[in-house]
């Protein structure tokens, strides 16, 4: 039905014939002729409808926005004076000599060339919303990035297997979705948090080098950069180790930032160990496009009265820091009050601070609620640690490790954004050297920090047993502009060694049978040793695109509350669908305003 897309119509084809589909983006009425502009796809292109070509001039005063028509007329160049230099097509306009109407369109429920409409009616109107140019862009740019890393990865030797969406719950820490089984009633798939255990076996089997682009479901709080399914670029690969892993996903996504982007991301990217990045930014995905830095002060407290602080220097998981934001002592009162409402969602109890109007001056240089309590020559070492000059302010935390490093390293993306302070476009770094296992104090419990699979760092396995807080694990994330964009590790490929970690994170020998048999026996069959990553890729076309949230660059995405206003999923079933399945709702659940 067409000849070309809007975007291929320009000066080199004045006086030809051609046949445009497209839909009408603004109608242009302008008494004697009438404009249309043109929308498909690839762009915009300018029709012109003359009086003088009777039919098709009728049939232009019939089109309304968003009509789907089909015109054929001739190229022509634009009076002169009229061009519109933004467009490909801009120099010329298609002379309209027959216009078709493929289909009508109702008015929008909302405009399609403004900004600022609520997401939600975006999201029930999600076809329309994809019409706009830059949605249409970000799903561009995806396919963009998945036919790069296929074609890298098929280069590579990696082969793409696919794996069961119908599987046993994997423990990657989120909750599971659970399908419920008709022809086994009572038992229950979960969809796959990730492929991790198919592709360890993948490895047993001898693939060697595996990817697969796939979707994996998680059932947990969501946040900007989360979906409850989401699509993962997972790798695995036997006989490596961390560097060949890191040497395997590095180059790639070089040279993804490269083709696609035309950005040069530092080659080698840097790396920074776990702990190191905890202390410096109290985070483990610093954006390090933020100069901000915290600075240690737990032995300086140990020795002042200040209850605040000692208090939280003498804990056996304790720390005091600060947070020195340079030209801060501008911030008023307002602000300060609401840093310390932003830093009490993470638990902090409140948030001293010392503000530098002079350091020539002493004491009296200073404005803080807090210097009254501390020796003079504590606030002064406070002030050399920092590297606190005129101007700054400084920001403290004091409480358990956890709440000071959430606190000032959430306190510090938020101070950067609020004062502008970030600096260069891309900061990629990875994150090592992860300890093994995570203390869980609501259940009382050892979790681990990425899954049970990945490989300890140290040889002595007595370790895990003895003081499973400072086993290392072979872990590596890479970060990017303060989001994990990608994680993996070394995984165990010894049953003994996997069995110590079962029990280090209080599964029992049963247990670990009843729901890891199979990954136990194929340890048992000849396992080489393996590692991989996966890396998001939701989030990594987000930073790609700028976008603000993952939404943006999924075509169908689902709400805060894990629900899709297109589809309105999830739904109700039929009485019969829940017999077949043996399934009996609880009384009143449908009812219960916690359920909506
Ligand atoms: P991990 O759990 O770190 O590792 O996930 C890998 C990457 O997936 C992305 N991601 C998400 N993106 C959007 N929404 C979510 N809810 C979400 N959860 C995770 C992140 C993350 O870095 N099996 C291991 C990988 C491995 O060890 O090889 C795994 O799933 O960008
Ligand atoms: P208070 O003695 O409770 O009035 O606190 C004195 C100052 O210390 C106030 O500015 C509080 O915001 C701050 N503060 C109190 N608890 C903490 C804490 N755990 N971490 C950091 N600052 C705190």
């Amino acid at each position: 039905m067409r000849t070309h897309y809007c975007h291929e119509i320009n000066e080199t084809l004045v006086g030809a014939t051609v046949s445009i589909c497209a839909w009408v983006h603004r109608r242009r009425d302008h008494g004697g002729v009438i404009f249309l502009d043109l929308r498909d796809r690839e762009g915009l292109l300018q029709a012109v409808a003359d009086p003088d070509q009777s039919a098709a001039f009728t049939v232009a005063g019939e089109c309304r926005n968003e009509f789907v028509v089909r015109v054929s007329g001739e190229v022509a160049l634009r009076p002169a004076g009229t061009e519109n230099l933004h467009l490909p097509s801009g120099r010329v306009e298609l002379r309209a000599r027959k216009i078709e109407i493929l289909a009508h369109a109702e008015a929008l429920p909302f405009p399609l060339d403004e900004e600022g409409i609520a997401e939600n009616l975006r999201l029930k109107y999600r076809y329309l919303d994809l019409r706009r140019g830059k949605m249409l862009q970000n799903l561009r740019l995806r396919h963009q990035v998945t036919r790069y890393i296929r074609g890298h990865l098929d280069a590579a030797g990696f082969v793409d297997v696919e794996t069961p969406v119908l599987t046993r719950s994997t423990p990657e820490g989120a909750r599971d979705y659970l399908v419920p089984s008709r022809t086994q009633p009572g038992h229950f798939f979960a969809l796959p948090q990730s492929p991790q255990l198919f592709k360890q076996l993948l490895m047993v089997a001898g693939l060697d080098r595996y990817y697969q682009i796939t979707r994996c479901f998680r059932d947990e709080d969501l946040r900007a950069d989360r979906q409850p399914e989401f699509t993962q670029v997972d790798i695995e690969a036997s006989f490596v180790d961390e560097e060949a892993v890191m040497g395997i996903a590095e180059p790639m996504i070089r040279g993804l930032f490269s083709g696609v982007l035309g950005v040069d991301l530092p080659d080698p990217f840097p790396r920074m160990a776990y702990a190191e990045a905890m202390s410096r930014f109290g985070i483990d995905r610093p954006d390090l496009r933020n100069p901000l830095e915290l600075t240690e002060l737990t032995e300086i407290m140990r020795e002042v009265d200040f209850k605040v602080f000692r208090t939280a220097a003498d804990m056996p998981h304790g720390r005091v820091a600060c947070l020195r934001v340079p030209g801060g002592a501008a911030l008023s009162r307002a602000q300060i009050d609401a840093y310390t409402e932003f830093v009490a969602i993470y638990g902090a109890r409140g948030l001293a601070w010392i503000k530098i109007a002079s350091l020539e001056e002493g004491l009296s240089g200073l404005q803080s609620p807090i210097v009254k309590f501390l020796p003079e020559a504590v606030i002064r070492k406070i002030l050399q640690h920092s590297g606190a000059t005129a101007g700054d302010i400084l920001f403290f935390g004091a409480d358990r490790e956890k709440v000071v490093n959430e606190a000032l390293g959430n306190l510090r993306n938020r101070v950067a954004a609020d004062l502008n302070l970030l600096r260069g476009e891309w900061e990629p770094v990875w994150i090592t050297d992860f300890p093994m296992f995570e203390y869980d104090e609501r259940e009382n419990r050892w979790t681990s920090t990425h899954h049970p699979f990945t490989a300890p760092q140290n040889p002595d396995l007595e370790l895990l047993q003895t003081a499973p807080g400072k086993a290392l694990a072979r872990a590596y994330d890479l970060v990017l502009n303060g989001h994990e964009i990608g994680g993996g590790s070394i995984r165990i490929h010894q049953e003994h060694v996997q069995k110590k970690v079962f029990s280090a994170l209080g599964i029992r020998e049963a247990e670990a049978r009843d729901k890891f048999a199979f990954l136990l026996d194929a340890l048992r069959f000849g396992a080489p040793p393996h590692g991989g990553l996966a890396f998001g890729l939701d989030r990594l076309v987000m930073l790609m695109t700028g976008s603000e949230t993952i939404r943006d660059v999924i075509a169908f995405p689902k709400t805060q509350k894990a629900g899709c206003l297109l589809t309105e999923a999830p739904g109700q079933v039929a009485d019969r669908q829940l017999q077949e399945l043996g399934i009996r709702l609880r009384p009143g659940v449908l009812d219960d305003p916690q359920n909506p």
